[in-house]
């Protein structure tokens, strides 16, 4: 079957480990089913992967791609779950120490077939598109789960997202706004300043720049690039919450400023199944859909790859597999 994987690791050059071609179909563990691909979105994650974080040399190659809509074997229209749990595991499946995401210990989604535990499956709304569908698994539940759960963002609260112009800095600002957040956001962009706005942004602001007021929370993609302006940008008792660091992971703790204005720094990661039925279910009651970019087929890949490597993205890049 016709795959985009990582054939090998280069961190200097992402795109030089990414081939397009055939790969075997994936096995199929007892409790795992098949979901034949129509869908699949690009993350972050994919370049990290390519770049040899996460993937030991004796696990490639890998078949990339976190998040996915398909059809079942019964026909079904569904979204993939991308969190895989320990079965023997019976907590929340984020939690898990043991937990992997697709792509990371079993084949990705880019692929015309992916394996996953029947338990991954969520019925996928008539009124969301396979695409719309695919970018909700990864970066949107990943933004879901940082405004309302970890950050408790409620109606009339105001947030301030960095690096506008992300996955899962779009789906936090269309996720915020039709929430009743007040959601600012930053960008180096001039341009994607004015497409947060249109998302639904109150205001927009240059990359470290002063705030008219101190917010009540932060939602943190960026890392070393945005972390002293994240803190800055703070009420006395906000919270910060983290869950990426593209431009860097090591920024000056600053815990002075963090136990003084007794701030949360709290790491957030994915979601769990659970939490993805609702944001489905949001998505298909409120119309809020995700923003996409462009939808591409799968051969076309490496282009997708390359425009996020290049930082040249607002919203979702969708690979299509018809
Ligand atoms: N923990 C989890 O479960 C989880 C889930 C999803 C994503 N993530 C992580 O979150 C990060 C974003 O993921 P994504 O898929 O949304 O990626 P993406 O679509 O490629 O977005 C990258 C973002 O980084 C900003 N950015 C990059 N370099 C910057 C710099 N030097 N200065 C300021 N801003 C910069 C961009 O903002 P502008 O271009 O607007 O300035 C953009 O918002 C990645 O590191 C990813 O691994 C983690």
């Amino acid at each position: 079957m016709l795959a985009a994987y990582a054939a090998t690791a280069n961190d200097a050059d992402p795109l030089a480990a990414l081939e397009v071609g055939e790969r075997p179909e994936p096995e199929v563990p007892a409790g795992w089913t098949t979901v034949t691909v129509k869908a699949a979105s690009l993350n972050h994650h994919d370049v990290w992967s390519l770049r040899g974080v996460g993937l030991r040399a004796e696990q490639l190659p890998m078949i990339l791609g976190c998040d996915a809509a398909g059809v079942d074997q019964d026909g079904n229209e569904v979204v993939v779950h991308g969190v895989i749990g320990d079965p023997a595991w019976s907590g929340e499946e984020t939690l898990d120490p043991r937990r992997s995401l697709l792509s990371e210990r079993h084949p990705g989604t880019f692929a015309e077939q992916v394996a996953v535990p029947r338990a991954n499956l969520i019925p996928k709304p008539a009124e969301l598109s396979f695409a719309d569908a695919a970018c909700l698994p990864t970066a949107w539940l990943t933004a879901y789960r940082m405004l309302f759960v970890r950050a408790d963002a409620k109606p009339g609260s105001t947030v301030l997202v960095q690096g506008a112009g992300g996955g899962v800095s779009t789906a936090a600002i269309a996720l915020g706004a039709a929430a009743g957040v007040r959601v600012w956001a930053t960008s180096r962009s001039e341009e994607k300043r004015a497409r947060a706005l249109e998302l639904g942004a109150d205001r927009v602001f240059e990359i470290g720049a002063r705030l008219p007021e101190r917010v009540d929370a932060v939602l943190e993609t960026v890392g070393e690039a945005t972390w002293a302006h994240s803190l800055r940008s703070l009420k006395p008792g906000g919270a910060l919450v983290v869950s990426g660091a593209t431009s860097g992971e090591a920024p000056s703790a600053e815990l002075m400023r963090v136990f003084f204005l007794q701030l949360r720094v709290l790491g957030s990661t994915m979601g769990s199944r659970e939490e993805l039925a609702r944001l489905v279910q949001l998505c298909a009651t409120s119309g809020v859909r995700p923003v996409i970019q462009e939808t591409m087929p799968l051969a076309d890949a490496a282009r997708g790859f390359r425009a996020m490597v290049d930082g040249d993205v607002f919203g979702k890049i969708v690979f299509t597999m018809d």
